[in-house]
């Protein structure tokens, strides 16, 4: 793939505090590019990082046909720049393009793209153990028409964000037992904006009531387990870690998939199953509920602190007693930083 590159006459990398990154807050100095027209991808570039310009008619705008994906480079103590299994993002990413009519983006081009990104920003990548460049590749639709019809224009583009070691305080959760993040059938095993805006109220009244997310649950009953917030969520219940199986309501997390083969091969008993609400109360009345954890590429583990579910709250022991995520919290972090040989082959370097 030949990309074309222009590069920023006026870098912003003078102006970041490496020490003080809150996830998400600068953007890196360019961003990776290309469109789709006549059924196929063209124009690869890399140019500064800037505005995009779209139609107020556009698709991605009117109808929401846009889809994302979020995933780290790090640096490690060779100095080679890596991703970790970006074959899982790449996927999924397809996945999501499928389920909202958009175009794939071939794995080949896609993998050429975040290296060619990676690779320019690498003074960009923090260097602290836990910190991270986040690659963000989206697609948008860009036909503007008024038909409620699949575009035959997109671009793609992927930018990054340096992020700092995000730890993430033990989290406080509550179930909501009336509005709904996805259904099966519906677009909640895709990566798309629409899923999120629709996710804004429930958390913004959790929040009101002093909870840091909500658990969601399967309409119509709301007792089956789907997700927590922007994470995946794992009980770890007697000897056994469960976490609910993907319902075609849940996103297949990553970082999910990664926890599911450390343990495996770690022979920790692992179930994937629905779990029900009613099931987590009695085992933490029983006193077997001795961890819960939710999975994200931001903090990789966030340790749950309390579960409330109607009257009923669940308080659940520190996170410096959860033996099982703190160990899938340091074979990630560990394997990243290079303190932990990649057997599994998982690291792919972009150069
Ligand atoms: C709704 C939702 N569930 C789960 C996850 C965790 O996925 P991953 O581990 O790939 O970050 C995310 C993170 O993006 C999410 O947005």
């Amino acid at each position: 793939m030949d990309i074309k590159i222009t590069k920023t006459k006026n870098s912003k990398l003078k102006d970041i505090d490496f020490n003080n990154i809150p996830f998400g807050k600068y953007t890196s100095d360019h961003m990776f590019i290309m469109d789709y027209a006549n059924e196929k991808w063209g124009d690869f570039r890399i140019i500064p990082y800037q505005s995009l310009q779209l139609d107020p008619q556009s698709k991605a705008l009117q109808y929401c046909q846009c889809i994302f994906e979020g995933m780290k480079a790090t640096i490690g103590a060779d100095g080679i720049p890596k991703l970790l299994r970006p074959d899982l993002n790449m996927e999924r990413f397809n996945l999501s393009a499928e389920r909202m009519c958009m175009p794939a983006v071939p794995a080949d081009l896609f993998l050429s793209a975040l290296k060619a990104i990676t690779s320019l920003e690498i003074n960009w990548i923090p260097k602290a153990e836990g910190s991270a460049l986040y690659l963000r590749p989206t697609m948008v639709a860009t036909e503007s028409s008024l038909g409620v019809t699949p575009s035959s224009t997109y671009t793609f583009y992927i930018y990054t964000a340096p992020a700092q070691p995000y730890f993430s305080t033990p989290t406080k959760l509550i179930t909501e037992q009336t509005l709904i993040r996805a259904v099966p059938g519906g677009t909640g095993e895709a990566k798309t904006g629409g899923n999120y805006a629709g996710s804004l109220k429930a958390s913004e009244l959790a929040k009101q009531k002093g909870f840091d997310q909500v658990i969601w649950l399967e309409s119509p009953k709301f007792k089956k387990i789907q997700e927590a917030g922007m994470m995946n969520l794992f009980f770890v219940i007697g000897d056994t870690v469960v976490t609910p199986a993907l319902s075609g309501a849940i996103l297949k997390g990553t970082t999910r998939t990664y926890f599911l083969d450390i343990l495996k091969e770690k022979n920790i008993k692992v179930e994937v199953r629905d779990i029900y609400i009613d099931e987590i109360i009695e085992a933490y009345q029983q006193g077997n509920l001795t961890e819960a954890f939710g999975s994200g590429t931001a903090a990789v583990v966030s340790h749950i602190s309390e579960i409330t579910h109607g009257d009923i709250c669940m308080k659940l022991a520190n996170a410096e007693k959860a033996e099982i995520s703190n160990m899938l919290y340091q074979e990630i972090n560990g394997l990243r930083a290079g303190t932990i040989e990649d057997k599994r082959n998982w690291l792919v370097p972009v150069f």
